[in-house]
């Protein structure tokens, strides 16, 4: 009996994988190890993982053999996919909608048939709310995506609602918040504000820097995947995965000043299209039915990542 982890190169995946390790779990990976961002980083997050109970394999959800790779798998965390608020304009939607959508559906499609799964947990996320009419936003609040990468994320939110629904696939949505800590995509705000600010360079500022985002710990994310693996829950649930730090950017610099003990160069440029004004989730579900709270509060987060990427040298990465 096993575990598979999809996307299990990336942030969230592979910090999961290396949680269910130590945990004693027989833990199968699958990424496609796209070149989305430094495929350096993704070798190096698997490197990460304890090999002696963790098999990987290099393969896309859209044509590898998922039947094989469910044989024996009790739960999967399906944390792969194309992220990336701000680029999936244009020519780049279809690989958000293979990645995401496709993907998804696919991997759905294999989870009806298989006969060992109690439990798929989807790596669903906070863009699917966009702008939300109100705050803290709860799940059943209206979702209305900003992006066409939300877009894509709520599509596959939706498969897995309407698979338990229709199937009994065991799935469970988690919508992540802007998730950071060490190992955080190169792509991300903070990574990117870090590395400037060790680099002495400008960190680059998208708007006014007063857009709100509840940004969420890594290992409180982890804890959600593994309660919510646990959990007896309904198929089909959806839960917000929120750390509860509704902070501003030009906040989060404040905090970052402090901990580097110095001011950082800020180069403002205009907003991004996709990107929206607020992000904040109502954890009260999440809190109530798994007993999951965030225990990281985001000054605390802040300092481990930067402590994580002041000394991780080659490591830190390129987007
Ligand atoms: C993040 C992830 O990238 C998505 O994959 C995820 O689905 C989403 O969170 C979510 O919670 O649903 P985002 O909130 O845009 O998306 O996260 P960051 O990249 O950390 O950006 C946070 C804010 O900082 C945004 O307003 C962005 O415009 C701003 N930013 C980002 C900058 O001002 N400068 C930068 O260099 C990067």
């Amino acid at each position: 009996m096993s575990v598979l982890v999809t996307g299990a190169a990336g942030f969230v995946g592979s910090a999961l994988a290396r949680r269910l390790v130590a945990a004693g779990e027989e833990v199968i990976g699958v990424d496609s190890l796209t070149d989305y961002y430094d495929v350096a980083l993704k070798h190096a997050n698997l490197a990460a993982i304890p090999a002696a109970h963790f098999t990987f394999v290099n393969a896309d959800l859209n044509d590898a053999d998922l039947d094989e790779l469910l044989a024996g798998v009790t739960v999967v965390f399906h944390e792969a996919g194309q992220p990336g608020v701000r680029k999936s304009w244009g020519r780049d939607f279809a690989d958000y909608v293979d990645a995401n959508v496709l993907a998804t559906q696919r991997l759905l499609e294999a989870a009806r048939r298989a006969p060992d799964l109690r439990r798929l947990v989807y790596a669903s996320s906070s863009s699917v709310y966009g702008d939300a009419e109100t705050y803290p936003t709860r799940e059943v609040d209206l979702p209305r995506p900003l992006s066409p990468y939300g877009v894509t994320k709520l599509a596959a939110e939706q498969l897995c609602t309407l698979y338990a629904k229709n199937f009994a696939v065991p799935t469970v949505s988690l919508r992540y918040f802007t998730v950071y800590g060490p190992g955080q995509r190169p792509d991300m705000a903070f990574n990117r504000f870090i590395r400037a600010a060790l680099a002495d360079a400008p960190i680059e500022l998208y708007g006014t820097g007063e857009q709100v985002r509840d940004f969420t710990y890594v290992d409180d994310i982890v804890e959600a995947n593994l309660r919510a693996a646990r959990s007896e829950v309904e198929p089909g649930s959806v839960f917000n995965v929120s750390g509860g730090s509704s902070t501003s950017i030009n906040e989060v610099l404040d905090i970052l000043a402090g901990v580097a003990g110095r001011e950082f160069r800020v180069n403002r440029t205009a907003a991004v299209a996709g990107d929206v004004r607020r992000t904040g989730g109502a954890a009260d579900r999440i809190r109530e039915v798994l007993g999951w709270r965030p225990t990281v509060d985001i000054e605390s987060g802040l300092r481990a990542q930067w402590d994580s990427l002041s000394g991780a040298g080659s490591l830190a990465g390129k987007a």
